[in-house]
């Protein structure tokens, strides 16, 4: 039952940008939808995981134990869908909690896309796809854009508000910089992206 719940929350995780088109991009046609599946397929099942345990989680053991979750969990989790689809998963925003997600300078060009669309307030693209040299290696990236749901508001809303005091003290222990909070359903937190070798698509 509760993964149904956290089942239905993906269209509204999603919210609607199925249905928009992705960027545009520089890669050929061919290949911007090789990316955009294995993309997609990768993110999918890291944000249906995710969600459904951190949902279980938040029902069974309240948010405290579930700040826990998601600094150890969430980790081993995203390294093993990686491998499993050969890329290279990463979460990463301009409000981070944790330093360990801060983006490069690729990954704000494509938070500043989304970003854009949040703040005129209109529906953001599915995606967005880069080609990107990472040393001296050509890769392809894939960036969802992730946006903030009621049950999100729990860790990251308004402290005090939203967020409970001894849930703010706890995310304060472990993070003293964080600055993943003052969040509202709806706003844009940030990216997950996809990084695929260059010989996977071809
Ligand atoms: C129980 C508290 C809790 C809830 C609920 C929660 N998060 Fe988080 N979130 C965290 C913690 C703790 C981290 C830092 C994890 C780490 O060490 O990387 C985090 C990190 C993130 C990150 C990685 C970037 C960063 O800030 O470091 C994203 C993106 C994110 N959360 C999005 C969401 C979204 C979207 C939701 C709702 C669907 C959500 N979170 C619900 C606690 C929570």
């Amino acid at each position: 039952m509760r993964r149904m719940v956290a089942l239905t929350l993906i269209p509204v995780l999603i919210g609607g940008v199925l249905l928009t088109a992705g960027k545009r991009s520089s890669l050929d046609p061919e290949t911007e939808k090789k990316v955009v599946e294995i993309g997609k397929k990768a993110t999918m099942t890291l944000l249906k995981t995710l969600l459904g345990e951190v949902t279980t989680s938040l029902e069974e053991k309240g948010p405290v134990a579930t700040i826990n979750y998601c600094s150890e969990r969430a980790y081993p989790l995203t390294d093993s869908i990686s491998e499993a689809f050969g890329v290279k998963i990463k979460r990463t925003t301009f409000k981070y909690r944790n330093p360990k997600n801060k983006p490069d300078k690729y990954e704000e060009e494509a938070l500043r896309y989304f970003e854009k669309f949040f703040k005129e307030g209109k529906k953001p693209p599915a995606h967005y796809v880069q080609k990107v040299k990472v040393g001296d290696k050509l890769v392809y990236r894939y960036y969802f854009p992730l946006k903030v749901l009621k049950l999100c508001l729990t860790c990251h809303g308004t402290p005090g508000k939203d967020i409970k005091p001894e849930v703010y003290k706890a995310i304060k222990k472990k993070y003293p910089e964080d600055k993943a909070v003052g969040y509202k359903e709806g706003d844009f937190r940030g990216v997950v992206r996809v990084e695929i070798p260059a010989e996977r698509v071809r």
